[in-house]
């Protein structure tokens, strides 16, 4: 079996209009890991995605499932897609059924599940995106939060081995947003493999195993949060911007507050503590 579950190789692709938005890009996607993808707005980010699993076609390169170059014949795509689901960016091109809860059956019933099966798999989506008190709701009567969580429910109850997030908390307050990131951790424990696209660098940084960073369709560099953002030079001409939580630290760090030695804090509850607890422990 190959070492990675899904793999771009050299992927060039441009729009019938001319926009060339992947460059050479390359990327390896280990199994079980979570993997964001940070970049501006027009970075290739949903570009990307759609090519993970074959909703556009590269120029040339390819995407690999588990070591083979995937195939665009329609069994073979559905088959893809049964194992790498995708929820898009925008809810309104994900939901099409007329209530929440026949949107969310979709997909499992075209599985061939049996009725019991589709059943168990809705309600867990449900309880999952905290949409239970939403099932019987229209969905276009569903506000741009609600439909973001319902089409995120639609993915779910397929239960793929890979699951991609185009900006999945674009448009979420922040309490769904939290409970949503809970949610992805609870995935992951479960041994999915997360990918997701972000601007949100805060994010990008305290919740990624790894991380790409993207810029005019090119991938500019991969590896760990912490390794990338302290390469200033390297966050400002991706036209992005320092975590909040390094910031803190490079400032702790400058003032003498904390050791070089001290690591970097992932979470807000890291750098509660590693601050100093005196103020008159300050050196600087
Ligand atoms: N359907 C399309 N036709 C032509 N150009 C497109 C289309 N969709 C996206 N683009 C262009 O491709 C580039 C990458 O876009 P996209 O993948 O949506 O970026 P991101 O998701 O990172 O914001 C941008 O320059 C965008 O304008
Ligand atoms: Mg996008």
């Amino acid at each position: 079996m190959s070492k990675y579950i899904l793999e771009a190789v050299d992927l060039q692709y441009s729009y019938p209009d001319g926009t060339n938005a992947l460059r050479n890009v390359n990327l390896p996607i280990h199994q079980g890991e979570k993997l964001a993808i940070l970049g501006s707005n027009g970075a290739g980010k949903s570009t990307l995605f759609m090519q993970m699993n074959g909703i556009y076609r590269p120029d040339s390169g390819c995407i690999k499932y588990q070591g083979e170059e995937i195939s665009y014949k329609n069994k073979a795509l559905i088959e893809l897609r049964k194992k790498v689901g995708i929820v898009f960016q925008d809810p309104d091109s994900q939901l099409f059924s007329a209530s929440v809860w026949q949107d969310i059956s979709f997909g499992p019933l075209n599985l061939g599940l049996s009725e019991e099966k589709v059943t168990e798999r809705v309600k867990q989506a449900l309880i999952d995106t905290e949409t239970t008190d939403l099932q019987d709701k229209p969905t276009h009567l569903l506000s741009y939060g609600q439909k973001k969580r319902v089409s995120i429910a639609g993915v779910l109850a397929m239960e793929p081995d890979v699951i991609i997030f185009d900006e999945p908390t674009a448009g979420m307050d922040p309490r769904h947003s939290q409970e949503f990131m809970q949610l992805l951790n609870s995935l992951s424990d479960k041994g999915k493999t997360i990918i997701l696209s972000t601007h949100d660098v805060d994010l990008a940084y305290s919740w990624s195993d790894r991380l790409a960073i993207m810029y005019r369709g090119e991938i500019i560099a991969q590896g760990l949060p912490g390794e990338l953002f302290s390469r200033s030079e390297l966050v400002q001409h991706a036209d992005l911007t320092m975590p909040w939580l390094i910031e803190t630290y490079n400032e702790l760090l400058k003032k003498g507050w904390i050791l070089p030695s001290t690591p970097l804090p992932k979470s807000k509850e890291d750098l509660f503590k590693i601050i100093p607890i005196k103020s008159g422990q300050q050196t600087a």
